[in-house]
């Protein structure tokens, strides 16, 4: 059997604590032979930063890239608030992405049945919702020179941000959202502001090309991302497959997961390109959810959407769709139950923290083996 390489990156906050319940499954995976993952774990964020005065050593990047598949948990709080901008903790995971050209990003936005009432939607409106957000995350304003604050010398001073895309970039999301898209519901929805802005222009010029020279089979709408941005809460349904930048994406999927009841509930896997010799793509993966520094340490997080996260992993690296299923079948089956952590409390269920949320999926997933 294959041994697969897990690079683990619990990193700051809940990190640690969701990270632990998804060594739990790597472990059950390995002891029932249905895979053999290897892994080592190294320092993001704040915990980099306190180690090595960095966000991620140059150590640790290197074992990032020689991974087959990077599983991160969360990164920064507001102990480190004081701390230089370029070796912030969120420098460490900005770093992970744009060292291994990680420029896709998907972020699925799924309603459990059992939580259609988390929601602060009307049930109607997001019951059985099934979405994808592919995010372009390695351009745009997050990386865009100049990027710098400048004093004007007249006690005034003047913040510059870069929103920079090449037709490349572009066109290579634009592919992954329609390649995407032939395996679910055969719709993209691309989103920008080409009424104010030259990027949105060029942006949607490139996905209509990209469309038109080998993806006209996948119906393809335009829609600015304010209006997108409305759409999403006023009729979520209507998406299959969302592509936007990497700014509108990071805006539009926090409330593409906030849909599903918490943040604590979504996935995300970041994709580089399919190297043509060995058939491999560089991955990181990791909850859309921050490092939530008020219930850290405490045993309340939920561990849902890190093990969500190495599902995807199991799908989009290892060829082992089925057991992604399994996975998410698992969670399903737990909060059927009737078990909840604090953020998807409802009246009548039963509140678990952590590790018990863990061990119920995992004994969920046992009994689907
Ligand atoms: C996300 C986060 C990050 C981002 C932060 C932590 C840098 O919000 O992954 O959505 O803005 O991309
Ligand atoms: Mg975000």
């Amino acid at each position: 059997m294959a041994s697969h390489k897990l690079f683990l990156l619990p990193g700051d906050g809940i990190g640690p604590e969701v990270m632990g319940e998804v060594k739990k499954v790597i472990t059950w995976f390995n002891s029932r032979d249905i895979a053999q993952f290897e892994t080592e774990q190294g320092l993001v964020g704040g915990a980099a930063h306190d180690a090595h005065g960095q966000a991620i050593s140059d150590a640790d990047m290197d074992r990032a890239q020689a991974s087959d598949a990077v599983i991160l948990g969360a990164v920064g709080g507001p102990k480190w608030d004081k701390v230089p901008y370029d070796k912030r903790p969120e420098a460490g995971l900005l770093r992970l992405r744009k060292d291994m050209v990680l420029y896709a990003n998907l972020r699925p936005a799924i309603v459990y049945p059992a939580l259609a009432d988390a929601s602060s939607l009307k049930r109607e409106l997001v019951e059985g919702l099934d979405m994808l957000i592919v995010r372009e995350l390695t351009g745009g304003v997050y990386f865009g020179q100049p990027k710098e604050i400048t004093d004007l010398g007249n006690g005034q001073k003047r913040a510059i941000d870069t929103q920079v895309y090449d037709s490349y970039e572009i066109d290579r999301i634009a592919r992954v959202a329609f390649e995407i898209a032939r395996t679910r519901r055969n719709q993209v929805c691309s989103m920008e502001k080409h009424n104010v802005m030259k990027s949105g222009v060029l942006w949607k010029e490139v996905v209509t090309a990209t469309h038109k020279a080998g993806f006209l089979d996948v119906a393809l709408s335009h829609m600015l991302a304010d209006a997108g941005g409305m759409q999403l809460v006023r009729n979520p349904k209507q998406f299959d497959v969302i592509v936007t930048d990497n700014l509108f994406g990071d805006i539009l999927s926090d409330v593409a997961a906030m849909l599903t009841g918490s943040l604590g509930m979504l996935p995300s896997a970041s994709l580089g390109a399919v190297d043509e010799k060995t058939g491999r793509r560089k991955a990181l993966y990791e909850p859309v959810h921050g490092s939530a520094p008020d219930i850290a340490g405490k045993g309340l997080a939920n561990p849902i959407a890190m093990i969500a996260s190495f599902a995807m992993a199991l799908k989009y690296s290892f060829g082992m769709g089925e057991w992604a299923d399994k996975i998410d079948a698992a969670i399903a089956a737990t909060l059927a139950r009737g078990l909840r952590t604090g953020d998807i409390m409802q009246p009548g269920m039963q509140q678990v923290g952590t590790v018990e949320m863990g061990d119920a999926v995992l004994a969920e997933l046992e009994a689907l083996a």
